[in-house]
């Protein structure tokens, strides 16, 4: 494709929020959509949830908890036909970014703690998708692990942890899966911006992983193209118009940058649009359906039934003292507002714009017609309210069993902010301590993207956790609880007991730039596991309504590694699934590693008495770990236990297995530092919130825009997900993207005045 000069200097940055160019219809282009759990194609200029019609599946934090690499995979492949559909090219996910910290504020959009299992996932989904001829976007890569500061911070993390927690899933993922696209962070990694990190996007994830598709910078993280371009990324999101371009020019023509450093970006763009683009024309024939028709199609109603089974295998029985499944004749009461105000999904640029379903109330009152109900708590707010506690109470009166529907609501967790408590909203905990008194049995139907501490959970009878289960999670919560369905998710994460006992709680979204990763490999079940913490729920756990039987371990050396097999059996009186997970123990030298790591595992049903054999093969990768002196992986030589269990703490056959590679390893426990940017005080990548403190012209400005904010979502307050985000976005983003996203509202000129002002009165000591 000949394209002028001009034309390259212009295709490695987007058109309009969601496009490549076309050139006035000379190349096709992509239409870039998020993801990851549903389609969010909007319009131009649209608000953030404001977009066509859609299936919303559940969230990754949920999938990851089916253990299921095959309905992943069949979901992948609806979301691929439906973008299709729809015209997208590109589908924005799935995220593999680990769960450093139960609080981080996006944790529901990511699958697990662990680099395997979220790598498992991943590749399942993306193969879905790009069995269409639809690309994805791997996100965010990496160590994006925070909300807080997400576009100033800084992970500052040693070589082996990235290698073997941080960077590990994106590995699996980009060799096995190949996506079209890799989305480079907000964030720094060791004082790098991803987007201009060489290191990572080119000398790992192109020399050593063999990486062939594009990089795309998150949606503004890109500040600089010259140094993106040089470190390996291809194309900036969204539209910068003009600002970055004309930069990239004026550095061409200095020669910090050569034309030859250019093309490679716009070979790789051209390649992506060959293969993923569509043209001018097919776009402007598409005609986006109204709510009415989409529901309306056959596809829509067969993805529906796809989003509700995959919400049932998603759905983790966490405790259940014998009242689960609820018989037909259990009079019932139901108390929260999460009932009828089902949390789907989570907020930000994942939302989806799904077909209205039956809330868990209306589901589960075709089993009862006859039940009772309050909502007990206003899930949009925190206070409590004594009147609907009153009346919650009172509703209870003739119900031998209270369904108590809550968790996490809205205002907990969402992009662009962090959680600021690991408890339970203040009225739901008050409203619990209020029903235990009442004295009748409770089952608590729990909602949340991410882990909590459970108010009074010795006191519940029974809990069944959903996560954010989709369109379809009141349909499947309510077969759950009265047995249409057996429950068969194992948690993807571990739900430590407090805040305190977290592995990152010194330092996780610190207000500093620099984010110290102390805690280096030990992050999740590597943490309480070696550490012996103990936790309200280990990581693989998940109960069911009948039993599994494991027996008959063989392991046999083979040629690759080793031949693992063993025997599940259904000893209950219902069919059910069982998730069985391989760990391995790791031999121990002088180095540090946690005690057991998953390697592989599986999801089988089974009928009442039937058994099936279960064989993983375990090749090098299960034992071997980064040696950065050596600059390889390696196998230290020794004594490794394989293990089968139910969960990481719960393993129930083992064998021992003694395994060759270099004897006496010793690695040093790693020294974090911190690289300090030499300079002014403030730049474009400083935050308006920051600049604010020494312009008076920046604060105005954020004050404008707080105000603005107000008017734009009547009545939805300042802690609404949707305006939350935004408002993050604008204090707390680089100011580059932030007077970018502005649409000229601040011209970008105005940001220099701003910045010099900054600095003046920072230097002269105002
Ligand atoms: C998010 C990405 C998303 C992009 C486009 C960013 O703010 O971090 O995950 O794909 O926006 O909406």
């Amino acid at each position: 494709m000949n394209l002028s000069l001009d034309e390259k200097l212009s295709l490695v940055t987007g058109v309009g929020f969601w496009h490549t160019k076309s050139f006035g219809g000379k190349i096709k282009h992509l239409e870039l959509s998020d993801g990851p759990h549903g389609i969010r194609k909007q319009a131009e200029g649209a608000q953030n949830n404001d977009s066509e019609p859609a299936i919303c599946y559940p969230t990754a934090s949920a999938l990851a908890c089916t253990f299921d690499t095959g309905i992943v995979g069949r979901i992948g492949d609806e979301l691929g036909k439906e973008s299709k559909e729809k015209g997208v090219s590109v589908l924005l996910g799935p995220g593999v970014n680990m769960k450093r910290s139960p609080l981080c504020g996006r944790n529901f959009e990511y699958y697990s703690e662990d680099p395997y299992l979220a790598g498992r996932m991943a590749t399942s989904f993306i193969n879905g998708v790009q069995q269409n001829g639809v690309g994805t976007s791997l996100k965010h890569f990496a160590a994006n692990s925070q909300e807080t500061h997400r576009m100033r911070s800084d992970s500052v993390i040693d070589e082996r942890t990235l290698r073997e927690i941080y960077l590990k899933a994106f590995e699996m993922t980009v060799k096995a899966a190949k996506p079209a696209t890799v989305m480079a962070s907000y964030n720094l990694v060791n004082g790098t911006y991803s987007t201009e990190n060489k290191w990572m996007l080119t000398d790992v994830l192109r020399n050593e992983w063999g990486y062939e598709g594009i990089v795309v910078s998150d949606w503004g993280a890109c500040t600089n193209l010259t140094k993106a371009i040089k470190a390996g990324m291809d194309l900036e999101m969204p539209d910068s118009f003009e600002v970055h371009k004309n930069a990239l020019k004026k550095d061409l023509e200095e020669g910090n940058i050569t034309e030859e450093e250019i093309d490679k970006a716009v070979y790789r763009i051209l390649a992506a649009i060959e293969k993923y683009g569509l043209t001018d024309e097919e776009e402007a024939a598409y005609k986006a359906p109204t709510m009415e028709e989409f529901l309306a199609k056959e596809s829509t109603k067969r993805r529906h039934e796809l989003a509700y089974q995959a919400s049932v295998g998603a759905g983790v029985l966490l405790k259940n003292e014998g009242i689960l499944p609820l018989h037909p004749e259990d009079k019932i009461a139901v108390i929260g507002d999460l009932a009828v105000k089902t949390r789907i999904q989570g907020g930000g640029s994942s939302h989806i714009n799904s077909g209205a379903y039956p809330t868990v109330l209306d589901c589960l009152k075709t089993h009862y017609p006859n039940l009772t109900f309050a909502r007990g708590y206003d899930s949009m707010v925190l206070e409590l309210d004594e009147v609907m506690e009153e009346e919650a109470a009172a509703v209870t009166k003739d119900a031998e069993i209270i369904v108590y529907c809550g968790g996490l609501t809205d205002l907990a967790e969402g992009e662009g902010y962090d959680r600021d408590t690991f408890k339970m909203p203040e009225n739901q905990i008050h409203l619990i301590h209020k029903l235990m008194e009442l004295g009748k049995k409770i089952v608590f139907l729990s909602f949340g993207g991410a882990p909590f501490e459970m108010e009074c959970l010795e006191q519940f009878d029974s809990v069944l956790q959903m996560y954010l289960g989709g369109e379809a999670v009141a349909e499947a919560a309510v077969a759950l609880l009265t047995g249409l369905e057996n429950p068969s998710g194992h948690l993807a994460e571990t739900w430590p007991l407090y805040m305190k006992d977290t592995p990152a709680y010194s330092n996780f979204a610190s207000r500093e730039k620099h984010v110290l990763y102390n805690e280096g490999l030990f992050i999740g079940y590597r943490h309480y596991n070696s550490r012996k913490i103990p936790v309200q729920f280990p990581f693989g756990y998940g109960l069911s309504y009948t039993d599994f039987e494991y027996d008959n371990l063989h392991v046999e050396k083979s040629e690759e590694g080793f031949l693992v097999s063993f025997t599940v059996t259904n000893t209950g009186n219902r069919a059910g699934k069982a998730v069985p997970q391989l760990y391995v123990r790791n031999f121990k030298g002088d180095f540090e590693r946690a005690d057991v790591e998953l390697r592989d595992f599986t999801k089988i049903s089974l009928n009442p008495e039937e058994s099936k054999e279960v064989s993983f093969k375990l090749g090098p990768d299960a034992f071997q770990i980064y040696d950065v002196s050596e600059k390889k992986w390696v196998i230290p030589e020794g004594e490794y236990g394989i293990l089968i269990g139910r969960s990481v703490e719960e393993i129930v056959l083992s064998e021992n297995v003694y395994v060759e590679g270099v004897k006496d390893l010793s690695i040093p426990k790693p020294e974090l530092t911190v690289s300090e940017e030499a300079g002014e005080r403030f730049t474009i990548t400083s935050s308006y919130a920051e600049l604010s403190e020494y312009s008076e012209t920046a604060k105005k400005l954020l004050d404008q825009t707080v105000e603005m904010f107000i008017q734009m979502f009547p009545g939805r307050g300042l802690d609404d997900p949707e305006v939350h985000m935004m408002l993050e976005m604008f204090k707390d983003g680089t100011a580059d993207s932030t007077t970018l996203m502005s649409h000229g509202r601040i011209p970008y000129d105005t940001l220099y005045t701003i910045i010099d002002e900054a600095n003046r009165n920072y230097n002269s000591g105002k």
